[in-house]
């Protein structure tokens, strides 16, 4: 082998291990070697009126799965689902994203919806990221928050949704471009222990599980959970800020229990109007208690300070690297 050669061979070789590392620490390999998957299993929820219940409780309530999964009246305060298409599915631009997503027909609709899908599929696209077409389920459908919901909810959840009328509703398929199609595939993340049910009688742990269920566009920046400052825009209107909500004096450290049941039922806190994309019309269906519950938790969280008021004029904020209101105030 020649000097040159061997440079050249060593050389390359660095390289090679240079890029191994970098994608290592960076991206991970999953873009390239396809998501983290498990296999289905033919398992089956068996119908039984609790899970009826606790089914509707929670996709009309807690888990706000008609914000996405129903075409919306955004010009009516708490944008109530259209009548009669009620989870029957909706394409959700999402600006600067190329491509079109589309939160599907999970009605029982043998052609167009989930007629066909198992319970395991439905399950697995639930809390792992795996579509019932073994497709990597574009993030935006919030399974990394519903991967916490316990697999006794998440039976009731897929009992609920067999048992909603059929709605006949095609719609395009969802359609993500290069390169975000590779990067999202290091979302799915398989369940692979039992997610036992919290105990309903501990106020704390049942607040926990709600507020983290619930709450998740409080948390989407990782550093400051239920510190806000997810940037949401879409059909509702202006662009808002997911707001602070522990009780540091720039989050609600102003409410207390009743106040919180308010504005989780009207969408009002005194005379200022939440946007409707905050789902107080989905939230308001939780009992007094359930409500309780989660500001109770909420109230334990550590405080972060981080003022977002989406009254003001946006400006950039440090904390999230995001623009808005009040953003230069941090
Ligand atoms: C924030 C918006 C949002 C919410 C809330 C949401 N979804 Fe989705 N969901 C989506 C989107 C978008 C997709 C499709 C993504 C794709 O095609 O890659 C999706 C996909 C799904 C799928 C996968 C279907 C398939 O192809 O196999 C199921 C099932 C589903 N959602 C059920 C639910 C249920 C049940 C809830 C409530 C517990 C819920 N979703 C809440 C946006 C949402």
């Amino acid at each position: 082998m020649t000097k040159t050669r061997k440079i050249l061979l060593i050389t390359l070789g660095s390289i090679c291990v240079l890029l191994a590392v970098a994608i290592t620490f960076t991206i991970g390999w999953r873009p390239f070697i396809g998501p983290r998957k498990r296999a289905l299993t033919d398992r089956h929820f068996e119908s039984t009126p609790e899970r009826l219940l606790r089914g509707r409780y929670l996709v009309q309530g807690l888990l706000g799965c008609e914000t996405c999964h129903s075409p919306k009246q955004w010009s009516t305060h708490g944008a109530p689902s259209v009548p009669g298409m009620e989870l029957a599915g909706q394409v959700l631009p999402v600006p600067g994203l190329p491509g079109t997503i589309v939160a599907p027909n999970i009605t029982p609709d043998l052609e167009t919806g989930a007629g066909n899908w198992t319970d395991d599929q439905i399950a697995r696209s639930i809390r792992e990221g795996i579509g019932h077409d073994d497709r990597t389920i574009f993030p935006m459908m919030p399974y990394g928050t519903y991967r916490k919901l316990s697999d006794d909810d998440t039976a009731a959840v897929v009992v609920f949704l067999r048992s909603l009328p059929p709605v006949h509703n095609a719609l395009p398929k969802t359609q993500v471009k290069f390169p975000v199609n590779y990067l999202v595939r290091g979302a799915p993340e398989p369940v692979t222990e039992p997610v036992h049910a919290v105990n309903l009688n501990d106020a704390m742990e049942r607040g926990k599980y709600l507020a983290t269920l619930g709450c998740g566009c409080h948390s989407a920046v990782q550093k400051i959970p239920f510190g806000g400052g997810e940037s949401l825009s879409g059909p509702w209107g202006a662009t808002v800020t997911s707001a602070n909500i522990t009780q540091d004096p720039s989050g609600i450290s102003y409410y207390d229990d009743a106040l919180f049941i308010k504005t989780l039922r009207t969408g009002y806190v005194g005379a200022r109007e939440l946007s409707s994309i905050m789902p107080f019309g989905e939230l308001q269906n939780l009992t007094d208690d359930d409500l309780k519950a989660m500001f109770t938790y909420l109230k334990t969280v550590p405080q972060v300070k981080h003022r977002v008021d989406n009254t003001l004029a946006a400006t950039y904020c440090k904390i999230c690297k995001q623009k808005h209101g009040a953003g230069d105030q941090n």
